[in-house]
């Protein structure tokens, strides 16, 4: 018998953690779990660690400490750092939310460990680096994220590629109008018409600022120019994301829209199990395929997002923490959902950009970009 696949999850207790899980009940014959990882869901943890019973289980270092046996207990980013070096690792998949997953996943990369990626702020904070390091180091960085975990699939020969074409649901209001925008409540702007995700990432979706940070995911993970990287409305989420090639041949990788395929797809990389699939695609019942361009009217942050990326260096470091902390004092009903917008352009426009900022910098930009950020808006 084959040996199982070793696997930590960083961010077990959130949406995608969660849903890694359910990838791995049915997978329980081929992956050994090394451990798993929360931010303050002690009670969750616990329960995971019961039931997966891994070597080492890391908590936040602020969270309720938990009352676990048989495991390591680890805590905050030292933690976090103790999994990542451990080389009996095989794969981590990083699902943390926010800045917190770039330094695990520069560990994991130095120790030659493979990641499935699902956290894209690595990229979008530090997307030069990450990518030069795991070169140097031969290790495969395999995306969770929908679109680019369709182009990955998509590529064959990334030489021959001239475009990639990656597809936005359109979020909750691509039927509204800007002024419905404007005056929407948080219920309003949670409620994504497909995807059931973490608050953060759908307040991302519905502004479409998360496929502005998806276009610079893709700029490093594919080495593709900005100019290069299209972004089409399609509101059913079938198509996942394409690619174009040199002699106009596209290939689009399709299917359900459920995050189960990608994680699976990313942790079982490069061999395919049946695992989570629960019912074979139909054609005929998706019936309609449905494509538009994005209204640069309502949706101004995805011209932000791609004019950061262009500008590059620290630029997409700033776009990444105004635009956080701006979403939070949206979620904390201190500002309105178009004022993230203007905020993160606010702070993009103060920005002096550092052209190749080092790992130290670019954590003081960010905690610089949050304190300036949360000045102007006084929060
Ligand atoms: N959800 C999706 O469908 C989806 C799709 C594509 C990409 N992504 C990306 O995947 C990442 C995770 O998204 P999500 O939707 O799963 O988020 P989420 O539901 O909010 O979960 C975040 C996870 O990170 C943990 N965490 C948060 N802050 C932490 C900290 N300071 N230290 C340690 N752990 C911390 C949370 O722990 P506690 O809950 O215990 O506090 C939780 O386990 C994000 O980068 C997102 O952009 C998500």
């Amino acid at each position: 018998m084959k040996e199982k696949r070793k696997i930590s999850i960083l961010g077990s207790t959130g949406s995608i953690g969660t849903q890694a899980l359910e990838v791995l009940d049915k997978l329980h014959d081929k992956f050994e779990i090394i451990a798993l990882s929360a931010g303050r869901n002690t009670e969750l943890l616990k329960k995971q660690a019961e039931k997966y019973k891994p070597k080492y289980v890391c908590i936040g270092k602020d969270a309720q400490k938990p009352d676990i046996k048989g495991c390591k207990i680890l805590y905050g980013s030292e933690g976090l750092h103790q999994i990542c070096s451990d080389k009996d690792n095989d794969i981590i998949l990083v699902a943390v939310s926010g800045k917190v997953g770039l330094e695990p996943t520069l560990t994991a990369i130095d120790n030659g460990i493979n990641i499935a990626l699902a956290n894209k702020e690595t990229l979008v904070m530090a997307g030069d680096i990450v990518m030069k390091r795991a070169k140097d180091k031969g290790v495969e960085i395999i995306p969770v994220d929908s679109e680019h975990c369709a182009i990955h699939q998509c590529i064959k020969n990334r030489d021959y590629v001239s475009k990639l074409i990656i597809t936005a649901s359109g979020g909750p209001f691509l039927h509204k109008t800007l002024d419905d925008m404007k005056s929407a409540t948080i219920e309003q702007a949670l409620a994504h018409p497909r995807w059931n995700m973490g608050r953060k990432i759908t307040i991302d979706s519905a502004t479409l600022m998360n496929k502005g940070l998806e276009i610079i995911e893709a700029h490093h993970l594919f080495n593709m120019d900005y100019k290069d990287i299209e972004v089409v409305i399609h509101p059913q989420s079938i198509v996942h994301s394409a690619i174009e090639y040199k002699d106009g041949s596209v290939i689009a990788q399709l299917g359900v829209p459920s995050m189960h395929i990608p994680i699976q797809y990313a942790i079982s990389y490069p061999e395919r199990f049946e695992g989570i699939k629960s019912q074979s695609f139909s054609f005929v019942q998706a019936a309609r395929l449905d494509f538009e361009k994005p209204d640069d009217k309502k949706f101004p942050t995805l011209k932000l997002a791609y004019n950061a990326g262009i500008q590059g260096g620290s630029a997409t470091v700033c776009l990444n923490a105004a635009n956080e902390e701006a979403v939070f004092a949206f979620l904390d009903k201190k500002i309105r959902l178009y004022d993230i917008y203007t905020t993160t352009e606010k702070m993009l426009n103060l920005h002096n950009t550092v052209k190749n900022p080092s790992i130290d910098e670019i954590f003081e930009i960010d905690n610089e970009v949050r304190i300036k950020t949360r000045e102007l808006l006084k929060v």
